[in-house]
């Protein structure tokens, strides 16, 4: 067959771990011809590919970002998108394609296999947001990242008897803010599941100093709302899926914090260094039992499926349930074990 392969949206560790597997079974197992499209759905558009063989994914299960290239092109912004696609699609001759992405990227996959076009799909963000499946690859990188952080602040903060805010990405869930949050022993993790009283947040602080010298670590994530809009959000404009681009939370926060409580207040925003770099071990298992499973859908010819991980075992399930509704954290999580530690 020949299958071409697209990695969309935001980057995330264990991307090529996917592809690298994909290609792997695709080449060895069945004879297939894998077409890389460069840059997400714009290599669609623009009929921009790369050939992907074995020799060519060397080295690359333990790199970071995607060698194919992304963007946040949305096809269904342009009049002529889906034409635009379905002609590259047929010139190239590609039986079926793989499409590696979040919510926004398998949105236009579900809708493109609406119309006929044989297409899987295969879980990803750092946020780990994506409804259908227990966790995207990507997720464990960032919240180790995050985690890591956290310790690192901790000592610095220790030492300069400081509030540190650390914001962490997640623009519509707290996974990261959370999971970090807990391991990294925060005294306050702010979600946008939960809209937060900044009164609230200050008289914990308060709190917690009033014995003497203590440092607290207050983890919030980018998409964290105030309630009753006692503070603004920055605005950075939108992005081709109509998303607001965040950040920027963290650095408002720490000056209410530092007038409100008298505490020297530090921010750290770790932006994307979240998704850089290398996958740990947990992602590039993920992205290589995912790669193998979208890749053996394809021979089964089970398009409009996307490749989910439930318990412990990679099954299908259908686009439409993964996009449209998105996955937020479990609120036991943040109320009987989180908050135990605020
Ligand atoms: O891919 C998801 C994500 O990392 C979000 O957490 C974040 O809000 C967004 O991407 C940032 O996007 P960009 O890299 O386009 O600024």
């Amino acid at each position: 067959m020949k299958i071409g392969v697209l990695t969309g949206g935001g980057d995330c560790p264990g991307l090529n771990a996917v592809i690298r597997a994909i290609v792997r079974k695709g080449e060895v197992a069945h004879g297939d011809e894998i077409l890389g499209f460069r840059d997400g759905w714009k290599g669609v558009l623009e009929a921009s590919t790369m050939p992907l063989n074995v020799a060519a994914m060397r080295g690359t299960l333990p790199r970071g970002g995607t060698i194919i290239g992304t963007s946040r092109t949305n096809p269904y912004k342009l009049d002529d998108g889906v034409e635009r696609c379905r002609k590259t699609l047929d010139a190239l001759g590609i039986d079926a394609l793989i499409a590696i992405g979040g919510e926004d990227t398998l949105g236009v996959a579900n809708k493109l296999h609406r119309e006929g076009v044989p297409v899987v799909g295969v879980p990803k963000t750092i946020d780990n947001d994506l409804s259908a499946t227990d966790v995207t690859f990507g997720f464990d990188t960032a919240v180790q990242i995050a985690t890591e952080a956290i310790d690192r602040l901790h000592t610095t903060a220790e030492s300069h008897d400081r509030v540190m805010v650390c914001e962490v990405m997640g623009r519509h869930a707290g996974h990261i803010a959370l999971h970090a949050g807990i391991a990294g022993g925060a005294a306050y993790i702010l979600v946008p599941e939960e809209p937060f009283d900044i009164e609230e947040v200050c008289a914990h602080l308060l709190t917690r100093h009033a014995a003497g010298r203590y440092a607290s670590i207050v983890v919030v994530a980018e998409g964290a709302t105030p309630k009753a809009g006692t503070f603004a959000v920055q605005d950075k404009g939108l992005d081709a899926f109509g998303h607001v681009r965040l950040g920027g939370i963290g650095n408002t926060l720490a000056e209410e914090i530092e007038s409100r409580t008298g505490y020297e207040t530090r921010v750290t925003i770790l932006g994307h260094i979240q998704r850089g770099g290398t996958p740990t071990a947990y992602d590039r298992v993920l992205s290589t039992r995912f790669g193998i499973g979208a890749i053996d859908a394809v021979h089964d010819g089970a398009f409009g499926c996307m490749v989910s991980l439930r318990g412990t075992k990679i099954v299908r399930v259908p686009l439409a349930d993964a996009v449209g509704r998105l996955k937020t954290i479990d609120p036991e999580l943040y109320h009987h074990v989180a908050e135990v530690f605020f």
